[in-house]
């Protein structure tokens, strides 16, 4: 069977109400709480997309037993030294760099040396960064050309706290090493510039020994060693990082109304709303609710005709990361030439997604101008496609597969794409296809 798709109608006038799938980083972060949790813990509405299927095939290989049926998910945790290590054990993260990296952390007490490995795309990314905080507490790492997978984790039974300055606003490297300081003796210190806290509002709701000042650009974050987590049952909410494809798809279809249902809205997730909203997007949050420290809405968006372009603050960056080759496709539509600067870290995701978004653009004929870490794109609100798009080779990259059936049925034209690897979209989003389907009826 074939694995691409063609698109070649455009999708406007709908007027619905959606939900979206589980939220990634709070699903892979459940498992591995729930694993280290003193008894049996549930979630419901966990995402059932590889990257999470990947995190419960780990703690599995760990000897936690986890059972999954209809809609609600079971782990039977050990405590926080419940793990059977054992020799030659290999953790395969797949295409999970939340993953592959925070259960780093998680095992870096392991008596045996364990293997770390991912896909193609995992394998090409920067695990140094995880691997030199993570060593100061007294572990050992060898890595692929001193940076990538396959990693061999060499733990110690005796770890020492560290100091460390997170300077990168990486979740991932802050979460790995509140996993360590976990279980290391005395008080780990992170000043982490700011990123999406889920990892310290789980800590904070399951009483852990934990203290977070937040400050204006950046986080203190205190932990120390943990001797007891009870177990964590939890509702996920709705991926912002999923429904942000649908808050895109109505911006720019016309006569067209959307309400995503239950969505988290972490402060350090909504960048792609507050940049949209500067652009002239229509979009609100409803029904605002708080869950465990997590605050979470109803999202209501209505097209917009009116674009404008935006001199991205880089104070957005972070908060926006997952979501700036949907950004781009809303700077394309727009009036007037938008800059987006200091993106180093979008080349670090699955694919290198800076290129990737400039790429796509050129493609539609949007001009850009790219540098190693910026880009200026050049929108045309009258911009009509009327040719064969093939879009292929972007290493699987969930995110640009979903992102360009979104450009495929929202820019006018009669344009006819091509896109591969439909089954990308397992990663993190399985019934994506589903979702516009449904809106067509
Ligand atoms: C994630 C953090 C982000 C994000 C990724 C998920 C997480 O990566 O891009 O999709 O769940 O912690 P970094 O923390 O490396 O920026």
């Amino acid at each position: 069977m074939s694995n691409s798709i063609i698109v070649r109608e455009r999708i406007q006038n709908f007027n619905k109400i959606i939900t979206v799938s589980g939220d990634k980083s709070i699903s892979i972060r459940w498992v591995l709480f729930a694993s280290i949790a003193n008894g049996v813990s549930q979630a419901q509405n966990l995402l059932m997309s590889e990257d999470v299927i990947a995190a419960i095939n780990a703690v599995k290989k760990l000897g936690i037993k986890v059972s999954c049926k209809k809609n609600i998910c079971k782990i039977y945790g050990k405590n926080i030294d419940g793990f059977k290590y054992k020799k030659n054990i290999i953790i395969n993260a797949k295409n999970s760099g939340t993953l592959g990296r925070l259960i780093s952390g998680l095992l870096i007490n392991t008596p045996y040396p364990i293997k770390i490995i991912g896909d193609n795309s995992l394998s090409k990314r920067d695990f140094k960064r995880i691997a030199d905080p993570l060593s100061k507490f007294g572990s050992n790492f060898k890595l692929k050309n001193n940076k990538n997978l396959p990693l061999t984790l060499y733990g110690s039974p005796n770890l020492r706290s560290i100091k460390y300055i997170e300077n990168k606003g990486s979740a991932q490297c802050k979460s790995a090493i509140i996993f360590a300081g976990m279980r290391a003796n005395g008080t780990t210190l992170i000043k982490a510039k700011k990123s999406r806290s889920h990892t310290e509002l789980l800590c904070k709701y399951l009483k852990l020994p934990i203290k977070i000042k937040n400050k204006k650009n950046y986080d203190l974050i205190k932990i120390k060693k943990v001797k007891k987590i009870k177990k964590l049952n939890y509702i996920i909410p709705s991926d912002i990082s999923s429904g942000a494809f649908f808050i895109v798809l109505t911006t720019l279809s016309k006569k067209s109304k959307l309400i995503i249902r239950n969505v988290n809205i972490n402060p350090a997730r909504i960048g792609i709303i507050t940049i949209l909203k500067k652009m002239g997007a229509n979009i609100q949050f409803k029904n605002v609710k708080y869950y465990k420290g997590e605050k979470k809405a109803d999202i209501k968006i209505q097209s917009s005709s009116n674009l404008k372009s935006i001199n991205c603050p880089v104070k957005l960056n972070t908060s926006a990361i997952d979501e700036f080759l949907l950004i781009f496709l809303v700077a394309a539509k727009a009036n007037g030439v938008s800059y987006f600067k200091n993106l180093d870290e979008l080349d670090q995701k699955e694919s290198p997604r800076l290129k990737w978004g400039a790429k796509i653009l050129n493609k539609i004929g949007i001009k850009t101008k790219v540098t190693k870490n910026s880009i200026k794109i050049f929108g045309n609100p009258n911009l009509q496609i009327n040719k064969k798009i093939v879009i292929k080779d972007f290493l699987k990259d969930h995110r640009i597969f979903m992102t360009c059936v979104i450009a495929a049925l929202s820019f006018e034209g009669r344009s006819k794409w091509y896109i591969h690897d439909k089954d990308s979209i397992k990663t993190s989003f399985p019934n994506f296809l589903k979702i516009i389907k449904d809106l067509k009826k």
